[in-house]
């Protein structure tokens, strides 16, 4: 799996979508700035008008779309319009940043091995909806997020890199959130730093993770 097989010089381009809050939106868009990630974001896309991940997008004068799913006949007209925007910004990795919409086999399959996603659960436990919740609930001692590869399935992917974090019984929900949160802010632009610079390999379900 290599995003640049024609040239060296060439930066490679990010779709970020998201549905919310983007706050792991903002922590690549920080790694950025920083230097510590070499790449661009060419396109912010949302489902959500009222998203904060647009608002924080264009601020940074980032290019922003919101697609509303009500205007398209089905889902395939949807995504056929997203991978449109998608193809004009040259976007070579989409990366689903708290986006809340289920993408077809259509899309994923357009986007072999190009997706990725952040789940706040040490997967495969907790899949779906609210995976902190879920974990909390359950009363795990360890709960943690995983960034993975996106196939078909719900949450299933290839996974690239997982951190796990303590759970004590003291916590509240929102500090577990918190805490998990902390990790995502992390991995996520590490995970995009490892693709970017051609350090991930997959076999079957396994993803061979070169040093950086
Ligand atoms: C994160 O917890 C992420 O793991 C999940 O959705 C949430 C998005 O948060 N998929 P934010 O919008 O990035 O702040």
């Amino acid at each position: 799996m290599s995003w640049k097989k024609w040239s060296d010089n060439i930066m490679l381009k990010i779709g970020v979508l998201a549905s919310g809050r983007g706050s792991n939106l903002q922590s690549i868009i920080n790694n950025v700035n920083n230097d510590n990630l070499d790449i661009e974001i060419a396109a912010v896309i949302s489902d959500n008008r009222d998203a904060q991940a647009l608002v924080r997008a264009r601020k940074y004068d980032i290019y922003t779309s919101f697609l509303s799913p009500g205007e398209y006949t089905d889902k395939k007209e949807y995504e056929q319009v997203l991978i449109e925007i998608l193809e004009k910004k040259e976007v070579e990795l989409i990366v689903l940043a708290g986006f809340m919409r289920i993408l077809s086999p259509y899309f994923v399959n357009h986007y072999y091995q190009q997706i990725i996603n952040i789940h706040p659960s040490l997967l495969p436990a907790f899949p779906g909806l609210d995976a902190q919740k879920q974990a909390f609930t359950y009363g795990v001692k360890v709960s943690g997020c995983t960034v993975h590869f996106v196939d078909q399935g719900m949450d299933t992917g290839p996974i690239i890199l997982q951190k796990a974090v303590p759970v004590s019984v003291d916590d509240t929900l929102e500090d577990l959130k918190k805490r998990i949160l902390k990790e995502e802010h992390k991995i996520l632009p590490q995970a995009i730093k490892l693709y970017s610079k051609n350090k991930l390999t997959i076999q079957g379900n396994k993803v061979f993770v070169e040093d950086v």
